[in-house]
């Protein structure tokens, strides 16, 4: 089996309008420069993740979605957020190439797609059905390494006012996780700042949105000046993997420090 390359995009927060902003970042605009560096500099790919908050609350951005997404010819595999329209998701995106939850299996690995979302709240839950669904996936993927994936936080981000909307019953969420040997990384959307950890032998990792960032370890709510960004993945036969953030906008990531820049006209 080979390595497979995986792109995480995430909180795209889509409208029907095409040049609506979101925090003084046109999201429409800047999810397709991020994808013309992807193209540009990433492929080709085998899949790609969306960990939520495509659309902000507005279900005519799922068609801008499934437009953009449909031509890469690889699945795009996908899970709801808190401004997500469950219904409306599950409904535009309908079928192939788009996966709504559920697991993949990949060459040696699973992806399994999580629904955190708990209507009408920013925070977000594990139903116990999610949780039993996420313990048959991993039982049933002994032979193969686990890639969970979800819009909420399990961890905390050290930022007091991100820490209230995280998911709140991370505790069943890790003693599921814990049950099993095979889950080798987590990853999350919805706190619009790169993170990296490890509990455990489990990375556990955040990625930035493809719009507006939040700034990290702040008390209250703050814009991030960082530019819009997605991840990318190379995971390994072995259950090893490598992974970066790519900011896309090369002058604003160089003053940042990042080596990994992407700039798009
Ligand atoms: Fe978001």
């Amino acid at each position: 089996m080979s390595t497979l390359r995986l792109l995480q995009f995430t909180d795209t927060h889509l409208y029907g309008s095409a040049t609506e902003a979101l925090r003084g970042v046109q999201t429409l605009p800047a999810l397709k420069r991020a994808l013309a560096c992807a193209r540009m500099r990433d492929w080709p790919v085998d899949a790609m993740l969306v960990t939520g908050d495509i659309v902000q609350d507005d279900p005519a951005g799922y068609p801008h979605f499934r437009k953009l997404f449909a031509e890469f010819g690889v699945p795009i595999l996908c899970l709801p957020g808190n401004h997500d329209d469950p219904a409306a998701m599950r409904r535009e995106l309908n079928g192939k190439p788009f996966v709504m939850g559920g697991s993949v299996d990949l060459g040696a690995w699973r992806i399994i797609l999580l629904d955190s979302c708990v209507a009408g709240s920013a925070s977000g839950r594990l139903s116990a059905a999610a949780l039993a669904e996420l313990d048959r996936s991993l039982a049933t993927a002994s032979a193969r390494h686990a890639l969970v994936c979800l819009h909420h936080h399990p961890i905390a981000m050290s930022s007091r006012w991100l820490d209230q909307v995280g998911l709140e019953n991370a505790d069943e969420f890790f003693a599921t996780i814990d049950k099993h040997r095979n889950v080798r990384g987590v990853v999350w959307g919805h706190v619009h700042q790169a993170s990296d950890a490890l509990r455990g032998a489990v990375r556990m990792l955040s990625t930035p949105s493809t719009c507006a960032q939040f700034l990290p370890l702040a008390d209250q709510f703050e814009v991030d000046a960082r530019p819009p960004a997605y991840r990318t993945f190379e995971l390994r036969p072995d259950g090893t993997f490598v992974t970066e953030v790519v900011w896309v906008d090369q002058q604003k990531a160089a003053g940042m420090g990042s080596s990994s820049a992407c700039s798009a006209a």
